[in-house]
């Protein structure tokens, strides 16, 4: 790419189109080749793309990977997902900062080298992890971070840093129905080309498959009143995984990337649907070539593409589109703007996406998972799916675990799974509680472990982080509230604001200067935030507060002072600097403060 912003703009637009939708890539190509989005590039683009300057801007500032002032040609961000956290993230941080003498969350001053902060990386079976210009390094050790430093000062490219480093380990603990069930290409669809889309609607009809990345709304119904929804159509595979302590749909993707084509071209023959998009978080773009490499095998084969299985009305064909550092692009609202080249703002619904979803038309939006139960149950029938699990969930549910336990990695369980024999199966030990499905999840402690993973009881869409009975309830709660914080769209108030104020109130307490009042702010303001939000992230953003709260209350209790009021700071401390300049230091010049 040349040096010059302007060109770089000028070719990426020739190379994606000049169209809204290749605005996403054409920006991360500019911050990939200057290493942040300059004006005059933006400029070009605007005037190239025919959409005002000030929608290039906000597109730009919404994506936490893209920016409009430089960052290091060495652009370093350090996963700060609990799991990470646990595992030992913020010395490895400051341990590099010291090592290239500068401070987290700036740009050196000769520009080689920014060091910032992100959210969960999708690699708590193997943190603490970072992201160097878009690739993962897992497993991170103060020696690794040393070496790391030397390349860096060195100047030596990422990509010819030890190859081992990029290698990301894949762990199957437990392997169940769908990891287990034998596997041709493209014989799910053939059976569905013979036998019409009926038969596939009422297989994942009969299978109860219900979608698995989260909210869990029956695939068949989905499928179905697509096809029935007027327009073009359109198939979206959720591929954003950004909830933190989530990683099977990174394994997925990987090891079982056939199945998930099938999946998609399933219901795309269902739906009679011609586009197909792969949401790809960035966080995972390690994996891209191999999906390529995955969807050039099926063409070949005539799975995919034109005139899929020589017939001569089915045409069919997917694309990727790589996100931006963005969580809540994984709300499907969300997500169908972003690849509409938008920021990722969820769209008021209804509408739903099966019936008006990108660009207006009916869209299915599944998760990985989905796509892959869908692509088995057609071949082995609903009935080999339904014979597992709970009556309100069938089948199994993978899970990603990790955190306070021998061996973090997927496990794939058969729904009605009680916790404890999870905890057995992964290797906890004594804990202080689990938080299912990430932080938007539930927090149960020990007394109930007996509940079960399923939809009518714990529900998840894969994370399952256990905590040792030692941690740090607060910092825990801190941890996940300041993920919502950080991950809020912006759009509502309660959402945008509350969890600010609720981490600033965590703050307090933790910091020793809250009082019974603040307990009880938290306690109400969390509730503004779950009852006043506008979408899912906003609706869930006080879920680990809430439930630990009602769950561990003397947690809350211990750090509080015994006054009813207490400013949210020390200000006899802040004098300490003033005294030390002056040299007073007799009893008369400190603050008492009641
Ligand atoms: C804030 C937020 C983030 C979400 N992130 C994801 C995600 O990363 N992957 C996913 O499949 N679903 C995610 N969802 C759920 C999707 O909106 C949607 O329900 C799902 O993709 C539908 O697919 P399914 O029916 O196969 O589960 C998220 C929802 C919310 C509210
Ligand atoms: S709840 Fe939060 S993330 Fe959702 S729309 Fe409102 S501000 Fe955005």
């Amino acid at each position: 790419m040349p040096s010059d912003p302007i060109q770089t703009a000028a070719l990426a637009v020739e190379r994606y189109g000049n169209h809204l939708s290749s605005l996403l890539a054409i920006l991360r190509q500019l911050q990939q080749s200057h290493h942040y989005v300059p004006r005059p590039a933006m400029e070009k683009v605007a005037e190239r793309l025919a959409v005002p300057l000030a929608e290039v801007e906000a597109v730009t500032e919404f994506y936490s990977f893209l920016h409009s002032f430089p960052q290091g040609r060495y652009e370093i961000y350090f996963s700060n997902c609990i799991i990470d956290d646990l595992q030992g993230r913020e010395t490895l941080q400051r341990r590099l900062c010291e090592r290239l003498k500068m401070a987290v969350g700036t740009t050196r001053a000769d520009g080689l080298v920014s060091v910032a902060e992100t959210s969960c990386t999708g690699l708590c079976d193997q943190g603490p992890a970072i992201l160097v210009n878009g690739h993962a390094i897992g497993s991170l050790t103060g020696e690794k971070i040393d070496r790391i430093a030397d390349l860096i000062e060195q100047q030596i490219c990422v990509e010819d840093w030890p190859a081992k480093w990029f290698r990301i380990e894949d762990r199957f603990e437990r392997r169940d129905l769908l990891l287990t069930a034998a596997w041709q290409s493209g014989k799910a669809l053939k059976s569905a080309l013979r036998r019409g889309p009926e038969y596939v609607l009422e297989a994942l009809s009969d299978s109860g498959l219900r979608g698995r990345g989260g909210a869990g709304f029956p695939t068949a119904k989905k499928w179905r009143f697509c096809r029935e929804a007027a327009g073009e159509h359109y198939i979206v595979c959720n591929a954003d995984e950004g909830e933190p302590g989530t990683f099977k749909d990174r394994v997925l993707l990987r090891h079982h990337a056939d199945q998930l084509l099938e999946g998609m071209t399933l219901a795309a023959f269902v739906t009679d649907a011609r586009r197909g998009f792969i949401y790809l978080r960035a966080e995972y773009a390690f994996l891209r070539a191999e999906l390529e490499a995955a969807m050039r095998q099926r063409r070949r084969q005539g799975l995919l593409g034109r005139n899929i299985c020589g017939l001569m009305d089915f045409h069919f064909d997917i694309e990727i589109v790589m996100g931006a550092g963005a969580y809540i692009c994984g709300e499907e609202s969300a997500l169908l703007d972003s690849i509409e080249g938008r920021r990722g703002q969820p769209r008021n619904r209804p509408p739903y996406p099966v019936t008006a979803g990108l660009w207006g038309q009916p869209t299915v939006v599944n998760n990985v998972e989905s796509f892959i139960a869908a692509s088995l149950i057609v071949l082995n029938g609903g009935a080999w799916f339904a014979g597992v699990g709970t009556e309100k969930s069938k089948g199994t549910k993978l899970l990603s675990i990790g955190g306070d336990c021998r061996w973090p990695g997927i496990y794939e369980v058969p729904f009605g799974m009680t916790v404890t024999e999870i905890m057995i199966l992964c290797g906890a030990g004594e804990t202080l509680g689990v938080q299912v499905g990430g932080p938007s999840g539930t927090f149960i402690g020990p007394g109930e472990y007996d509940r079960r993973i399923a939809f009518e009881d714990l529900g998840t869409g894969g994370s399952f982080m256990v905590f040792g009975k030692e941690r740090d309830m607060l910092e825990i709660v801190r941890n996940f509230t300041d993920f919502f914080a950080h991950e809020s769209c912006g759009f509502c108030t309660p959402c945008r604001v509350g969890t600010s104020i609720l981490v600033h109130l965590l703050d307090k307490l933790r910091n020793g200067w809250g009082t019974a009042g603040d307990i009880l702010e938290l306690e109400r303001l969390g509730r503004v935030v779950r009852q006043g939000s506008h979408c899912g992230l906003g609706h869930t953003a006080a879920n680990p507060l809430l439930d630990t709260l009602e769950r561990f209350p003397d947690r809350y209790q211990a750090p509080l002072q015994e006054i009813d009021f207490s400013p949210g700071f020390d200000l006899d401390g802040e004098l300490e600097t003033a005294r030390r300049l002056t040299d007073r230091f007799s009893a008369a010049d400190h603050l008492t403060q009641e």
